[in-house]
């Protein structure tokens, strides 16, 4: 009988050294419930759809470190949007270059003709980038090509009419995302190319017709864009229809670096224009951003979520170019933030992208503690006195009385680590600063100084949503009008939570914290 144990160990007793870094960093940093690759390199996700009871999940994905490299599809499925499980990688780099981001679809009524059994086809469409063309100096490295599946995602094949657009003489011309248009009829691609979207329409996701480009002069522009989404929204609370255009840019981010914008406007099935109020209020801002803190990058929704559902969901990378091939984990990196639900929300003259940690997060609760009406006139101060300490943690709470304050939440622990965020009413800013959060020196971008993100309201009133693991923070404030999103990296977790305000008249009218609990 074949003796030794299943996971490849020897049995002397002697443990590899990258096992046990591997273990270290897993019992550190390895989040408790965001999707991380089992190992080596993460970046984008990319090709996210549902069907058949699966949330896919694909990825920008290096096997062979954990740097960027040779992009592939990594492939992870969920019932949940939370538990993940990791599959065989979907694409491959070939001859024809590397595999970077892009989308897919259920091709319910087999427009492509790749379907051959009971269930539609799935039909992805990504970059292929050309490492070679790109040594050269050459601008056509980069061209779009599919592949489909007719086993409802799992392998997949590339279809040998590649590439389906060629390249129009433009260096970054990338991350096709299809949306099925159906108020039009038709398949509809958004594509990056550097300061501008370009607008696609197909029959049968093979041939692709240029329909018209937007945003050259429009938002913000501080770096190439990538990675677009575009999709038809109801407005929350009316039966009106608008169309969103996400924008993901690197750099140029509200508080450095990698960040996604969005667009709110109409499409009449050829171009995309900008709602008259959306503009007036973005001549005045510049651009808004799904999320000020500098982790969340190159987001995108699922495709084939039922009508009887109705949700857009959307997931992004956690993490930022500046540093993310720095950050302090060697065995694998990066992961993706929560999932969340989009909603479109009209205050006033102002459209706004709210999101919100999807409802399927909330059957993991576990309350430790509820309070209601506490004076900030004294600090409130919760101490965890789970031996885990606050790295699972949702905390859910509502101010009143914020006036012309600075409210402060602080998460901190014996080793002297703290993250300090909140709101300063005076500037009508949210704020995150992680410079005393743990370790900060494998980049200088990482903790040059705290983010901010502006405040829709002037209401004395404020909602705030928390979520957090091991390495992550999500806030998620009035409703999720403004969220910032950050990762840091501690040797131990935060197990006290305060609250302090400047005012001393502010209430904390309610905070319920819940245990996050994962099997
Ligand atoms: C965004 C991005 C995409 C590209 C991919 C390559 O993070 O630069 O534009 O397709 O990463 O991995």
């Amino acid at each position: 009988m074949a003796c030794g144990r299943k996971d490849g160990k020897k049995e002397t007793g002697e443990v590899p050294v990258n096992d046990t870094i591997a273990s270290e960093e897993n019992k550190h940093y390895r989040p408790h419930f965001h999707f991380t690759p089992e190992k080596n390199w993460m970046n984008d996700p990319n090709g996210m759809f549902y069907y058949d009871g699966y949330y896919h999940l694909f990825f920008q994905h290096y096997p062979d470190a954990a740097v960027w490299g040779p992009m592939h599809w990594g492939h992870a499925v969920s019932r949940d949007l939370l538990h993940w499980e990791e599959l065989p990688i979907a694409l491959y780099p070939g001859e024809e270059g590397y595999i970077f981001s892009g989308s897919a679809v259920v091709d319910e009524e087999n427009t492509s003709g790749f379907g051959t059994g009971n269930h539609p086809p799935v039909v992805a469409m990504y970059t292929i980038h050309d490492p070679e063309k790109e040594k050269n100096g050459q601008t056509d490295v980069e061209t779009q090509g599919i592949a489909y599946s007719t086993d409802k995602g799992m392998t997949w094949t590339k279809y040998d009419g590649n590439p389906v657009v060629g390249n129009p003489g433009i260096r970054d011309f990338r991350d096709p995302k299809i949306v099925r248009d159906t108020i039009h009829d038709q398949w509809v691609m958004v594509l990056a190319a550097q300061d501008r979207a370009k607008f696609y329409r197909s029959g049968n996701l093979k041939n692709w017709e240029f329909l018209s480009d937007f945003g050259m002069d429009t938002g913000a522009h501080g770096g190439v864009w990538e990675c677009p989404d575009f999709f038809p929204m109801t407005i929350e609370g009316t039966g009106e229809t608008k169309w969103v255009l996400i924008q993901s840019l690197n750099p140029g981010g509200p508080n450095g670096g990698s960040a996604t914008q969005y667009f709110v406007g109409d499409f009449n099935g050829t171009s995309f224009t900008l709602d008259p109020g959306f503009k007036t209020a973005l001549d005045k801002r510049k651009a808004f951003w799904i999320d000020y803190g500098k982790d969340n990058y190159a987001g995108v929704t699922w495709s084939g979520i039922p009508d009887s559902d109705g949700r857009k969901l959307f997931i992004g990378w956690m993490s930022n170019w500046e540093y993310a091939q720095q950050v302090p984990t060697t065995t694998w990196r990066s992961a993706m933030t929560v999932p969340r639900e989009l909603r479109l929300i009209r205050d006033g003259g102002l459209f706004l992208l709210a999101s919100s940690p999807v409802r399927e997060l909330e059957s993991f609760r576990n309350k430790i503690t509820e309070e209601q009406d506490v004076s900030l006139s004294a600090p409130f101060v919760y101490k965890s006195e789970n031996g885990g300490g606050l790295n699972s943690t949702e905390i859910l709470l509502s101010l009143e009385k914020t006036g012309n304050s600075i409210v402060e939440f602080r998460l901190y622990n014996t080793e002297g680590d703290t993250l300090s965020f909140g709101l300063n009413s005076v500037k009508k800013e949210f704020f995150t600063d992680r410079t005393r959060a743990g370790q900060t020196d494998f980049s200088e971008k990482f903790a040059e100084k705290a983010s901010t993100a502006p405040r829709f309201t002037s209401s004395g009133t404020l909602d705030v949503r928390i979520v957090l693991d091991k390495t992550s923070i999500e806030v998620f404030y009035d409703s999720g009008t403004a969220a910032m999103t950050e990762i840091f990296f501690l040797k131990s977790p935060f197990d006290h939570f305060d609250i302090r305000s400047t005012d001393p008249e502010t209430t904390l009218k309610n905070i319920t914290i819940h245990q996050l609990k994962f099997n």
